[in-house]
């Protein structure tokens, strides 16, 4: 569900994040987009390519938001959070309902753009709490910054499939299996 985020040299318009591999693609120059004025586009230059795919998640998130109606001025809180974290940290790796950063320090910062996504982030926070779980989770507490809050997580070494015959048995109730290693080789879920 990506916009149109500029315009191919041959006048085509550009949907898809894979358009980066094209040299010929053109794109809503990054200060621009951020400023409101989405009219413009020019060549990318190589150096920009990141800040091509981060327009393109903001327009997801934007998108998720404004179809859940959220508040504006929330929405604009949390788009100019994930602004501010992608110049801090790069760009995010991004699920169906958050976007999370690597910050680098063995944390990763998860904001919701989606009321799911706030579920969750509030369901690993309070799982993160128990004492003894039957699902373990990744370290979880509460962040807040710019009006908006997130969770900061510990960061896992994301585990693609493990073989369902050995795994231990809560792993089967993990949605779609997502768990990964703590540094210490522990096995957690990181998304619930
Ligand atoms: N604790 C973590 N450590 C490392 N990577 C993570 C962690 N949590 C999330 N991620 C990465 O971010 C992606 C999106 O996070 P996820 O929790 O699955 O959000 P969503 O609720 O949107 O699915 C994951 O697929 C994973 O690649
Ligand atoms: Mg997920």
């Amino acid at each position: 569900m990506s916009r149109i985020i500029g315009t191919h040299s041959d006048g085509s318009n550009c949907y898809t994040r894979n358009c980066k591999l094209a040299l010929s693609v053109a794109y809503t120059p990054f200060d621009e987009y951020v400023a409101g004025r989405e009219k413009t586009s020019q060549e990318v230059p190589q150096d920009r390519l990141d800040d091509v795919e981060f327009t393109l998640i903001l327009n997801e998130a934007t998108d998720a938001m404004a179809s859940e109606e959220w508040p504006e001025e929330y929405a604009q809180d949390t788009k100019r959070l994930l602004l501010a974290l992608y110049k801090r940290h790069g760009l995010p790796s991004v699920g169906r309902t958050r976007a999370v950063f690597k910050t680098g320090n063995g944390e990763v910062l998860k904001i919701a753009f989606t009321s799911e996504g706030e579920l969750a982030n509030g369901n690993e926070v309070h799982a993160a709490q128990q004492a003894d779980p039957f699902i373990p989770i990744a370290r979880t507490r509460w962040g807040h910054e710019a009006g908006v809050d997130f969770t900061v997580m510990e960061e896992v070494e994301v585990v693609p499939r493990l073989d369902y015959k050995t795994q231990p048995e809560w792993v089967g109730y993990v949605d779609s299996g997502q768990v990964g290693y703590t540094k210490e080789g522990k096995l957690v879920a990181y998304d619930l």
